[in-house]
């Protein structure tokens, strides 16, 4: 009994590192087109705007970043995202590109 309920604890410690556990990948990605993130990104970027996220050097580094970035991109376009929905598309970015563990 005492081994489950170790192996259950280390698997619950495993899953918190993972960052933005708190946010939903799925509402991230409604999130992401609602606002047309990739319409600025596809001036930079050309066709594919998403190219931004795994273009060589590429400012987001760390899931830190990653939230720095989503603040900013938002400011400009006056969206007023909440702490949660700036979770959740973080959790879409990066399950889809980014990819932090
Ligand atoms: C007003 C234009 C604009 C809009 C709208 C915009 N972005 Fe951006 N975004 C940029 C620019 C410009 C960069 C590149 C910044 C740089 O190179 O310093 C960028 C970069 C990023 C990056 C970092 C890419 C990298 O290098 O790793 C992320 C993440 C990002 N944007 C997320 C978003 C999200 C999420 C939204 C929608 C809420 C959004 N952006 C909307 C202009 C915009």
């Amino acid at each position: 009994m005492k081994i489950v309920l170790s192996v259950f604890l280390l698997l619950c410690g495993i899953a918190q590192a993972v960052p933005f556990t708190d946010g939903d990948a799925k509402a991230g990605k409604k999130l992401f087109e609602h606002y047309k993130c990739n319409s600025c990104h596809i001036g930079k970027m050309g066709g594919d705007g998403s190219a931004i996220f795994t273009r060589a050097n590429h400012k987001v580094t760390s899931p830190e970043k990653m939230i720095a970035q989503i603040k900013m991109c938002s400011g400009n376009v006056g969206a007023n995202l909440s702490a949660q929905e700036e979770q959740n598309l973080a959790a879409y970015l990066n399950q889809k590109y980014y990819k932090f563990k």
